[in-house]
């Protein structure tokens, strides 16, 4: 079985300033440890990132909270004003990156292409990809879901065949359906549970056993109150939170009915 990972994205919220107060709030919430704690990362703005990492070096939680950007550049340095590369996370201790969400593919146009590349930079230092991928809501309403995600994952993996074993331990998954992405509306705990092992199916036809590793998150609108169901579903193993990570009690609650 794997280990449940949570993983919050704030998104372009929270200033450097309100990301600490989040973290103290925090902290008084998981005075005492978790039933279970599972493994936790925060992926807030990039300008958080170096403040958070420094607050967390200074007085630990009880539990490891790893941190993540949202985003990455695919070169690891030169003329590419704006973006931010993989040797310069990996210099702030963040371990993990989010790489694909819809609304960097949706409003940055991001491709398949252009996401594989994120990937192999992820993967070509000591970053570990959170690879995500979701479906419109048409291919939904069509049942064409599962074609739909398989084809993003072949598009977003054509680096794979240079990837060592490796890489694949490093790797995670988050199946967000974008008609689900803030919108307050999930599929059903039993929808996402098949979606979920019909990728399990794919990676292992496609990458053997290393396929059968690569943990399979669940997000879109989840939130305390309707988490349990979902995070419970056998191939679900754990999930990504946008608007319900934002409050820290809030986050602390899902993060409870993972135990
Ligand atoms: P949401 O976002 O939880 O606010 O729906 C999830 C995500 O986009 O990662």
């Amino acid at each position: 079985m794997l280990e449940p990972l949570i993983v919050a994205n704030w998104k372009m919220h929270k200033t450097h300033l309100e990301a600490l107060a989040w973290l103290q709030a925090f902290r008084k919430t998981c005075s005492k440890a978790f039933k279970t704690t599972p493994s936790l990362v925060l992926a807030p703005p990039f300008t958080a990132l170096e403040t958070l990492a420094r607050a967390l070096a200074e007085e630990p939680l009880a539990f490891p909270l790893h941190l993540a950007a949202q985003n990455i550049a695919s070169e690891p340095s030169g003329a590419f004003t704006g973006e931010v590369s993989a040797p310069m996370l990996e210099a702030l201790g963040v371990q993990y990156v989010i790489i694909g969400h819809s609304e960097r593919r949706q409003l940055f146009h991001e491709s398949n292409a252009s996401i594989s590349q994120k990937l192999k930079a992820a993967l070509s230092h000591q970053l570990k990809p959170i690879l995500c991928i979701g479906e419109n809501a048409t291919a939904n309403a069509q049942g064409k879901t599962l074609d739909y995600l398989k084809t993003q994952l072949e598009g977003c993996l054509e680096e794979v065949e240079t990837f060592v074993e490796e890489d694949f331990s490093r790797l995670t998954i988050a199946y967000e359906p974008i008609w689900a992405i803030g919108t307050g509306i999930t599929p059903s705990p039993e929808a996402i549970e098949a979606i979920h092992s019909g990728l399990r199916d794919y990676l292992i036809e496609r990458f053997g056993q290393s396929g059968a590793h690569i943990p399979l998150l669940y997000g879109g609108s989840l939130k305390a109150s309707n988490c349990h169901p979902i995070l419970s579903q056998k191939s679900v193993n754990g999930a990504l939170v946008g608007g319900a990570s934002l409050d820290a009690e809030e986050f602390a609650r899902i993060i409870e009915a993972c135990g």
